[in-house]
């Protein structure tokens, strides 16, 4: 019923309204079948679609789906040649998808968006779940030759190609350390890395992001969205404008590493300066200063027992309490 509620969204999108029989003539099926598709996008999907007798079926208002094309127009020469796009209607997760992906072989730089995922995973083990439509969950597969341990701080890297591609469009956001863009204080994306590879050799990393469009429904904590901040970028162009970011960073990363990011980083950051609490999955949660990061992207913090380093992994962060 998935497959065939996407085709009915896809006729409706236009915001017009469309006929049960003329929708069934167009996709081969009966009206019945149309109807449980409509069902479907309203039970499963939990989007709202008018019903009129003698009009047939309508969305409240245009909806944008993702679509390649335009997503390649939106492409500068670098991410064009690098990135390759691939759409899903419905997975479990787009990480989990190009993690196995890249386990039989797959491209250095194909990029997976998924318009829906049935179980989007967060950083700590959390879920990530958003309203069809309402953001843009996409992930992408990275092949690097620095080894693993070169890679602490991609996840600040990755964190500063938001923020550029965001402030293009005039979003004034921020970085929390260590992968979290925030809007006003509140999170507006997220993003998760998870990386296979030898200690020294070649690694494939894919890197998952979350980012809020418009409000993405019940979630677990207060959120950020690009609406409510008056920005009207749709889906297409902002998937465009973060992977040119992303192109340029991660080349920039593989080259360089954290290092040559720094400064651009503390200069994008909350909370350096101010007083904040580690916490980690297991033991005593830290208090101190946030005085910056190091050259490998580990955030520095004093405290009463002196200065101490904090390297990414099971550590989250907020203001002091
Ligand atoms: C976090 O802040 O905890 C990270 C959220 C990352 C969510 C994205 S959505 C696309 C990709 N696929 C997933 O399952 N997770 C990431």
């Amino acid at each position: 019923m998935k497959d065939l509620a996407f085709s009915v969204l896809r006729t409706l999108a236009d915001g017009r309204f469309h006929s049960g029989e003329a929708m069934a003539q167009q996709l081969g099926c009966s009206r019945t079948l149309v109807w449980q598709a409509v069902h479907h996008l309203e039970n499963e999907f939990g989007l709202t679609v008018f019903s009129v007798r003698g009009q047939g079926y309508r969305l409240p208002a245009p909806f944008s789906l993702l679509e390649v094309a335009a997503v390649r127009a939106g492409l500068d020469e670098r991410a064009a040649n690098v990135f390759t796009l691939a759409l899903a209607d419905e997975i479990d997760s787009s990480n989990t998808q190009l993690t196995t992906r890249a386990a039989q072989g797959a491209p250095h730089g194909l990029v997976l968006a998924a318009e829906r995922q049935t179980a989007g995973r967060g950083r700590l083990g959390r879920r990530w779940q958003m309203r069809l439509g309402a953001g843009l969950t996409f992930s992408l597969l990275w092949r690097f030759d620095r080894g693993l341990s070169g890679l602490a701080g991609l996840s600040l890297v990755v964190g500063i190609a938001i923020v550029r591609a965001l402030r293009e469009f005039g979003v004034p956001v921020a970085l929390k350390w260590p992968n979290d863009v925030l809007l006003d204080g509140r999170k507006l994306a997220g993003i998760l890395i998870e990386l296979s590879g030898d200690a020294l050799g070649p690694a494939a990393v894919v890197i998952g992001i979350g980012l809020n469009v418009e409000a993405p429904g019940e979630v677990d904590q207060p959120v950020a969205n690009l609406a409510d901040a008056g920005c009207k970028v749709g889906r297409n162009a902002l998937l465009a404008a973060l992977l040119n970011q992303l192109a340029k960073v991660l080349s920039q990363f593989d080259r360089d590493g954290f290092a040559a990011f720094r400064d651009e980083w503390h200069q994008l950051a909350a909370f350096i300066g101010q007083p904040v609490r580690l916490s980690f999955s297991h033991g005593e949660p830290a208090d101190g200063v946030a005085v910056g990061v190091d050259d490998s992207g580990a955030l520095l913090v004093d405290g009463a027992a002196g200065r101490r380093v904090f390297h990414v992994g099971e550590v989250s962060l907020r203001a002091a309490p």
